[in-house]
């Protein structure tokens, strides 16, 4: 008996079926009712007591060892069944696919860009790594001005031995280089990514986008730009949205202002939002410093032109409500699944 079971212990060893078929015949002929294993325990009852002791425990494991090889190699075919059913039989259901979404601050960007195509916009991009020139020299910023600072300009140190090469902390140096390129008159809208090095918060981050806007020809005043940006908020925010210029500050224009909304979240009642006050700011605007015109070599006495730049992140909090500028880049999706009923 022990020569018989050693005989089918290298059987078993050897066995390597083809398909299922074989193994099934396999399971039959060591495991099934009438099978090798089940004679053997028979054979096994006619043995002398002295024999059955050292038997009995052989016989044991070599069912054990059958057992185990039939289920192995049964794992290994059922696997391979199932991937030949799936690719044979086309009737079968399609495994679902998730559909995803557009982020929402690229439905924002093209609507706006949109709305600027319709007054005869073009797009034009630029690097994101940039020059002082680009960046700062040619936009008028003062040598000492604070933005050059390390503290709000992500600086880039590499073998070039250039000091001046920094990630751009605007799209503004997209107007640069578009006016060093061609030739007024300019129309164009500049969307992009720009970094600045703050801490990240609900409120702040270290990267986000712009679109910056454009417009040199001859005689185009500051009505032009109020109509301009008007036209735009009409569009976006919906008719009868209010818009207000403030004073303000900015190297590359003059004079500058800010342009505010009444707040698309209260329609100007007052709330979070807006701080109480009804309105909120959306961008940065001006006449083109005649300096500008010059570095670019347009000259200042024949053109003139309006620019203005915004945030995309902030025109999308407005429209959405959304409190968290870092949900932007983190990816979730249960985030951004809210938008995918907006997929144009
Ligand atoms: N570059 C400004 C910023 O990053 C935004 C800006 C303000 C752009 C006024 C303009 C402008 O073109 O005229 O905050």
């Amino acid at each position: 008996m022990q020569s018989k079971i050693d005989l089918y212990t290298s059987e078993i060893q050897g066995f390597t079926p083809e398909n299922a078929d074989e193994l099934e015949r396999f399971r039959i002929k060591f495991l099934g009712t009438k099978g090798i294993i089940k004679d053997l325990f028979e054979e096994f009852k006619g043995v002398s007591a002295e024999e059955k002791r050292v038997l009995g425990k052989v016989l044991n494991q070599f069912k054990q060892f059958a057992e185990q090889r039939y289920s192995a190699l049964k794992e290994g075919f059922g696997s391979q069944e199932k991937d030949q059913q799936s690719s044979e039989d086309l009737t079968l259901p399609g495994s679902g696919m998730e559909i995803g979404g557009r982020h929402p601050l690229s439905l924002v960007r093209k609507e706006i860009l949109e709305i600027f195509k319709r007054l005869g916009f073009v797009v034009a991009e630029g690097p994101e790594i940039e020059d002082d020139w680009h960046n700062f020299s040619a936009l008028n910023f003062p040598e000492e001005h604070p933005a050059r600072d390390m503290q709000d300009t992500f600086f880039i140190k590499k073998n070039s031995g250039r000091d001046d090469i920094a990630l751009r902390t605007h799209t503004s140096s997209v107007q640069v280089r578009l006016m060093e390129q061609g030739k007024p008159p300019f129309r164009a809208l500049m969307p992009g990514r720009v970094y600045r090095n703050e801490a990240i918060s609900a409120r702040a981050h270290c990267f986000f986008h712009q679109i910056e806007g454009l417009y040199v020809d001859e005689k185009v005043s500051f009505a032009d730009l109020k109509q301009t940006l008007y036209y735009f908020v009409q569009e976006l925010y919906g008719e009868g949205t209010k818009v207000r210029f403030r004073p303000s500050f900015f190297p590359f224009t003059e004079p500058s202002a800010e342009m505010d909304i009444s707040c698309s979240i209260c329609k100007g009642e007052g709330c979070q939002m807006c701080k109480q006050s009804g309105w909120v700011e959306i961008l940065g605007c001006g006449m083109i410093d005649p300096n500008v015109l010059e570095n670019v070599g347009i000259d200042s006495k024949k053109y003139s032109g309006f620019a203005f730049g915004m945030g995309i992140e902030r025109i999308t909090n407005l429209k959405y409500q959304i409190k968290d500028l870092r949900l932007f880049s983190e990816n979730d999706i249960r985030f951004l699944k809210q938008f995918q009923s907006e997929i144009v």
